[in-house]
């Protein structure tokens, strides 16, 4: 770990592109800043219980949401503002619980439910009406994300959760399938400003980067740049991404907001230089 006696800090776990790119951006602004290898940062206590910890504001960057959560909360401790704060990771890190805030401030979602047995989960999934969409509440990059048709490939993913076990097989996310086109959105937001968004297209109906789909720009209208900060701001995030279907008849629905967010794909796309943003809001803080 390089440490300086620098203000500002980010934590990382791995160096991917976005890492880097968000170390250039951050070079460019010439501001002294720390790049934390996470599993190697100790903290230590002095005599009055004090951990030394030289940062005012540090950008939390890792992959493993565990050790993302575990180091902004330690930081916070010792009074470093870590973007996003340890909150905003256990919310936007579970999709229930991201979902329940959402609807509770008024974000349009799809009709979503939960059950935490099999049999109820079925029940569930007849109630909302095939298909539905079943996924983890803790995931990311589509993994485990499944369409049921019918009563059979529910039975048969419901007793397969069940037998393989597990504690997060033993809750049952479901939510309607919203009818969108080839297309999602994904609508960056940097301190309460849409800077910016992407479609990802597919043939699939799972429409991640990281299954595929292919980024492109989107234009940020009035009513996208709307229901992103409100749902940013529903969930207090400082730089989040958020994902949107299209309903064709309803609108705009938020799915999920991600608290990490990956932006590699969306620079060259959108024109937009979002680890700059990033790195400006982080600096702001300071
Ligand atoms: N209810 C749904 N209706 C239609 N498509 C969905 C629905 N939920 C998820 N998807 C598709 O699956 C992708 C991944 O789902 P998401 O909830 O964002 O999980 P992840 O964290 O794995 O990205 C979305 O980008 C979207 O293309
Ligand atoms: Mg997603």
């Amino acid at each position: 770990m390089e440490t300086t006696m620098a203000d500002l800090a980010v934590l990382y776990d791995r160096i991917r592109p976005d890492e880097r790119m968000l170390f250039e951006a951050l070079d460019d602004l010439g501001v002294p800043y720390d790049k934390v290898y996470t599993p190697q940062l100790r903290l230590t206590f002095d005599a009055a219980g004090q951990a030394q910890v030289p940062w005012k504001v540090a950008i939390e960057r890792c992959v493993s949401q565990s050790r993302g959560h575990g180091v902004t909360r330690a930081l916070e401790a010792f009074g470093v503002r870590v973007i996003n704060p340890s909150d905003v990771i256990e919310l936007c890190g579970d999709k229930l619980a991201t979902n329940a805030r959402l609807h509770h401030e008024g974000v349009p979602t799809p009709r979503t439910g939960v059950a935490f047995d099999g049999e109820t989960a079925l029940a569930l999934i007849e109630d909302i009406g095939y298909p539905v969409v079943l996924k983890p509440t803790v995931g990311s990059w589509g993994r485990m994300v499944s369409k049921l048709n019918d009563r059979d490939a529910a039975e048969a993913v419901i007793e397969h959760k069940e037998v393989l076990g597990g504690p997060q097989h033993g809750i049952f996310y479901i939510q309607e399938l919203i009818r969108k086109p080839d297309r999602d959105i994904r609508a960056f937001v940097i301190g309460g400003q849409c800077i910016g968004a992407i479609y990802r297209t597919s043939e699939h109906w799972i429409t991640n980067t990281a299954r595929g789909a292919k980024a492109s720009n989107c234009p940020v209208t009035p009513d996208i740049a709307e229901l992103a900060v409100r749902a940013a701001a529903a969930v207090h995030g400082q730089i989040v991404a958020i994902d949107l279907m299209e309903d064709p008849e309803r609108g705009l629905m938020v799915i999920e907001v991600n608290h990490t967010m990956e932006f590699k794909n969306s620079v060259s796309t959108t024109g937009v230089n979002i680890p700059r943003l990033m790195g400006e809001y982080a600096i702001s803080l300071l």
